[in-house]
């Protein structure tokens, strides 16, 4: 049987070649943050700085992607790897704890939602309540209002009391991708459309501010979220499975 070897790729443009011109690798994964990358048949894997260090990251089938992570990591050590999810059982190399999330994308505007109308940018003045917001209806979120290593644009939706009910975040992954991120809504105002609302409002705003795409992730488990989501025309690019590398002793 022929099987396929690995390829060092040069750039990004190569990579995105190389991957049939995957999602990720166009909206997620940007020139200005290449660093190395590989194809091996049909899969096509690139290294990253994520948020907690080195990391690779693979799309493609399972065998080949499997494949490719496991002659990498013989090359190039990391002490994480983000995957498609069928891949896991096909890597030669000792995998850890991790979690299982989806990657989410559209180029489409959602259907106009009468409550949009209320989703208002959100400025300093706002923070208070959007850490509180976030504290109690989005523990898992990394996303915090002032981070200095994150630049975000906060959107938010009070209700008629003056209170934030609901919140969503921006910042552009790749140049022209909004990236949404930590899309909250407050346990006591759930199933009211508020988390529709912001995430309809502030993908709009990034189709009509010129967005080439714009993304989310979120954990696999997430129904009522892949519900909402999915209504407002987002597709699943990629499922991941994010593991730990263990080392070999
Ligand atoms: C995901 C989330 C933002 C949805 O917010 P929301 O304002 O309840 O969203 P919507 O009202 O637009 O839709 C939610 C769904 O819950 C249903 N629902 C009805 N009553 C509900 C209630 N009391 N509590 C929760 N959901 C309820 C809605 O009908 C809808 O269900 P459907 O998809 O079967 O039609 C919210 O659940 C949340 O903040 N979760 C925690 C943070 C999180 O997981 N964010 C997403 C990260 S990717």
């Amino acid at each position: 049987m022929l099987t396929s070897s690995l390829v060092e790729l040069p750039d990004h443009a190569t990579l995105v070649a190389a991957s049939g011109g995957h999602p990720v690798v166009r909206w997620d994964h940007h020139q200005g943050g290449f660093q190395r990358a590989w194809s091996l048949g049909g899969a096509a894997g690139w290294t990253v700085q994520g948020r907690r260090g080195p990391a690779l990251a693979a799309v493609g089938s399972a065998v080949e992607a499997g494949r490719l992570v496991t002659a990498v990591l013989e090359l190039v050590p990391v002490p994480r790897v983000s995957i498609p999810v069928d891949a896991v059982p096909y890597v030669g190399a000792a995998l850890g704890e991790g979690n299982d999330w989806d990657w989410f994308w559209t180029t489409d505007a959602p259907t106009p939602r009468p409550g949009e109308q209320a989703v208002r940018p959100l400025g300093p003045a706002d923070d208070a309540d959007l850490r509180e917001l976030l504290r109690v209806s989005s523990p898992r979120t990394s996303a915090q209002p002032g981070d200095p290593n994150h630049v975000r644009t906060w959107f938010g939706l009070r209700d008629a009391s003056g209170a934030l009910v609901a919140c969503a975040a921006k910042r552009d992954q790749a140049p022209g991708v909004w990236h949404l991120q930590a899309i909250a809504t407050h346990p006591a105002h759930r199933g009211r459309g508020y988390g529709a609302d912001v995430t309809a409002a502030v993908t709009r705003a990034g189709l009509v501010a010129g967005a080439r795409a714009v993304t989310l992730g979120m954990y696999a488990d997430n129904d009522v979220a892949r519900r909402m989501y999915e209504r407002l025309g987002f597709r699943v690019g990629q499922t991941f499975a994010t593991r730990a590398v263990v080392p070999p002793r």
